[in-house]
């Protein structure tokens, strides 16, 4: 009778306990966001199957299926787009074309700079090349002597101007000169650096690293050592740098265990945070205000025209307070990864923009004046990587370049100019101006009729299409024909530096104006109705089935070939 009364319970204990797994589980699955972005393994295995074809010379201008007229209207656009770049950029292209095989990040940017079923029929005409002699004010001159308006941004290191940079790093090299490149021991500029970054952070103690990336894994691994938690969690689309745990989906060859993928400002999210005991913390990107949910707005995957962004203040604030709320409550460390936003939104980051604390903040870009860097700041009790009563229990960081005289000297003389006037006054009515210019962008493009509009998280700028089209990736080398330069992702991020003065917006604005018009005028945005970003959707899907199926030409695309 005992027996079997202790066997009903064992059962019911096991029951239970199965039941509750079961329901943390599925609370896990309803927090992911319904997108592909949203489910790493599957985008993965989605990637593995999605097949190499790509259009012939017939092909590349009727993707759309567009009448003859209009393809003939874009094939002599094209070339004449063509005949300029070669003319225009002829020593650039050429010095890139002579390191081109060698160095693979070329050949990866180059590659995926459009859809890869244009890519290498792009690649053969628009050769404007990846080098560049100079840099002043907002502009950057190539090897042919074309200076462009610089909307790169150089990955958003540039937040003050070029010339800014130039000076920090001068300056810099100056004051750690008679030490040099001696590691281990701190120039003394270091302490001052130490000092603003903690005012700048609100935070009590600082690691330095080189890369942003390495900020992010080092506070990952801290999180995990002090809470002897396994999991990380990231929102959908956030990018953390390039490390494993932190990058789960496309472009790992491994999965990551330990990495929880959450759907952005979602309830749902919240839920899981409130109830799993194996979260070490939290990660938060703050760029992702600009778009939830969806990853870095690249060109490459540009395939209609749903690419879309808005940025709610108020709402993404609300969400960051609940997060925080939810962190104390569980014990669950709050990371801001403000390696991009940092210094950009506001002189103390996106803390004080938002209006939040967080328990550790990531630096990276722009900090160092121009040199390469990654700080992480946070909270004493999660950055101690010893514990005093287990001595033997420490938890490991190091780098050989961590806190570099040279870097250091930089980021002083950056840190020091953040408290001047001049600096302080680019700062004052920040998004009054930049929302003001993406405003009035949009409506000469609406009054234009043109079906190109921009999105901005301040001084980072999407661009986003208002008509189906199969052909906006086009739109890059328009801009770039105006004298703009976009980096390797393209439209999808423009990143302007806070010292572009009213009368250089307006030359940039009238040349994105005039880039739209030409392109629009080379029948590229030709619409019909049966034209919706669902078709064209259909209709890409319907060609990598065929691609999968035969390895023959189908239609106007041309065999599938191995290159
Ligand atoms: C938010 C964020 N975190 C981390 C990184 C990685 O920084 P790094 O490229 O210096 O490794 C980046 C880079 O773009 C970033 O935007």
């Amino acid at each position: 009778m005992v027996k079997t009364a202790i066997l009903y319970l064992a059962a019911a204990i096991i029951g239970a306990m199965l039941l509750r797994k079961l329901q943390l589980r599925l609370r896990l699955s309803a927090a992911k966001h319904r997108s592909l972005t949203g489910h790493s393994r599957m985008a993965r295995r989605f990637a593995a199957l999605v097949p190499f074809y790509e259009y012939d010379e017939h092909g590349f201008f009727r993707a759309d299926a567009a009448p003859d007229a209009i393809a003939a209207q874009r094939r002599a656009g094209f070339m004449a787009l063509a005949a300029l770049y070669q003319q225009r950029f002829a020593k650039t292209a050429l010095q890139t074309a002579e390191v081109y095989d060698a160095i693979s990040d070329l050949q990866f940017t180059s590659r995926y700079r459009v859809p890869f079923q244009f890519s290498r029929f792009v690649r053969e005409h628009f050769k404007a090349g990846n080098f560049l002699d100079s840099s002043s004010g907002v502009t950057v001159t190539d090897l042919d002597g074309n200076r462009l308006y610089d909307l790169t941004g150089s990955y958003g290191v540039n937040v003050f101007g070029y010339d800014f940079y130039k000076e920090c790093i001068a300056r810099g090299s100056e004051r750690v000169r008679e030490l040099g490149p001696v590691l281990g021991a701190y120039h003394p500029v270091a302490a001052y650096n130490v000092k603003r970054l903690l005012q700048v952070s609100g935070l009590e103690e600082v690691s330095f690293h080189m890369s942003g990336t390495e900020a992010v894994m080092q506070a990952v691994r801290l999180a995990r050592y002090h809470t002897a938690r396994k999991y990380l969690v990231r929102f959908c689309g956030a990018y953390h740098g390039w490390w494993g745990d932190v990058q789960p989906g496309v472009g790992n060859p491994l999965a990551a265990r330990e990495t929880y993928t959450l759907e952005d400002m979602s309830e749902a999210a919240l839920r899981v945070l409130r109830t799993r005991r194996d979260i070490a913390c939290v990660l938060v990107n703050p760029l992702q205000a600009l778009h939830p949910n969806i990853g870095a707005p690249g060109d490459s995957t540009l395939l209609d025209s749903a690419r879309n962004a808005h940025f709610d203040r108020a709402g993404y604030t609300a969400w960051l307070q609940k997060l925080r709320a939810v962190c104390t409550q569980r014990k669950i460390v709050l990371v801001f990864d403000e390696v991009f936003v940092g210094f950009r939104l506001a002189p103390g980051g996106a803390q004080e923009y938002f209006g939040v604390r967080a328990d550790m903040v990531t630096y990276g870009k722009t900090v160092a004046g121009g040199l390469p860097v990654g700080v992480l700041c946070g909270r004493r009790e999660f950055m101690m990587r010893f514990r005093g009563e287990r001595p033997a229990d420490v938890c490991f960081a190091r780098g050989t370049f961590n806190a570099h005289p040279y870097v250091m000297g930089s980021m002083y003389e950056f840190l020091q100019r953040l408290e001047t006037e001049p600096v302080r006054a680019l700062y004052r009515d920040l998004d009054v101006r930049w929302n003001g210019r993406a405003a009035a962008l949009n409506e000469r493009l609406r009054a234009a009729g043109l079906p190109v509009q921009v999105a901005n998280l301040s001084s980072i700028w999407t661009i986003v299409y208002t008509r189906p089209s199969r052909y906006n990736w086009m739109f890059q080398y328009y801009l770039r024909a105006a004298g703009l330069a976009l980096s390797w992702v393209g439209t999808g991020r423009l990143i302007f530096s806070l010292n572009y003065t009213d009368e250089d917006f307006a030359e940039v604005e009238r040349r994105i104006v005039s880039a739209a018009q030409a392109m629009h005028g080379d029948g590229w945005w030709w619409s019909a109705p049966l034209l919706t970003n669902k078709s064209i959707k259909r209709r890409v899907l319907k060609e990598m089935i065929q691609a999968r199926c035969s390895s023959s030409s189908i239609g106007s695309m041309s065999s599938p070939r191995i290159k």
